[in-house]
């Protein structure tokens, strides 16, 4: 099923999550330079000979422009975390797919200096709103190495379900790294959503009441 206009911009309480651009290129290059160590060892390694986009601007203009593609086509939809307005990481659903399976996998990062204060956890609660209202899917996924306790953290505190260890499931950093998958369907968010909103990202803001002037 076709998704009708989609958001480009997403809000939580306290991040903004949109699409990267080419204007993004300063703050992505000494984010993801400053975080090196801190990511790369939860990361697949690049293919050989691939530019490096946080050194090269061609590099991160052809990553904005493959990941503008997927939104068009439908297989991937990619945000920036904004925190008060400063690029701090990224989510993004991945290698969607329709017919019977009707479903998306998720990953994310955050700049190891805003880590520890909720806001992936409260993106990837935005993001699912996205994906199960907006997109209408009926899975997300999210696959962690058991020893990223992190990154458990995040799905434990939403209560994502756990459906066991892919072994061997995903090459990161190199190696052929076993995963434990955790799901969320449709099912689950029509169930359980609203109180997941609540809890991260509250209510929407109130509009601004005008006092009519006189005269
Ligand atoms: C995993 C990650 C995305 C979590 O993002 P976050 O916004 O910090 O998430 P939270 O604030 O909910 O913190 C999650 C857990 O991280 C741990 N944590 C908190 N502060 C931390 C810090 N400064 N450094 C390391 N870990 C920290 C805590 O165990 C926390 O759980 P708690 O809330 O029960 O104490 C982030 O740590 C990260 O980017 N890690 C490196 C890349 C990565 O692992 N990506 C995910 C691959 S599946």
């Amino acid at each position: 099923m076709a998704p009708g206009p989609l958001p480009t911009e997403l809000r939580g309480s306290r991040v903004l999550l949109r699409p990267l651009v080419l204007a993004d290129f300063d703050q992505w290059r000494e984010v993801r330079q400053r975080n090196r160590d801190w990511l790369l060892r939860w990361e697949p390694k690049p293919p050989p000979g691939q530019p490096d986009d946080t050194e090269s601007k061609p590099a991160f203009n052809a990553r904005c422009g493959a990941r503008e593609r997927e939104w068009q086509l439908g297989t991937g939809y990619g945000f920036g975390i904004f925190v008060e307005g400063a690029l701090s990481g990224e989510i993004n659903l991945s290698g969607v797919q329709r017919g019977p399976f009707q479903n998306a996998y998720v990953g994310y990062w955050m700049d190891e200096a805003r880590a520890g204060n909720g806001y992936v956890p409260e993106s990837l609660v935005t993001v699912s709103r996205f994906a199960f209202e907006d997109l209408r899917l009926h899975r997300l996924q999210v696959a962690i190495i058991p020893r990223n306790r992190a990154s458990r953290r995040v799905v434990e505190k939403l209560e994502l379900r756990d459906e066991g260890v892919a072994v061997r499931y995903l090459a990161i950093n190199g190696r052929w790294e076993d995963h434990i998958r955790y799901a969320l369907t449709a099912e689950e968010w029509a169930e359980r959503g609203q109180e997941l909103v609540d809890e991260w990202i509250g209510p929407p803001p109130a509009p601004v009441l005008r006092l009519r002037q006189r005269g």
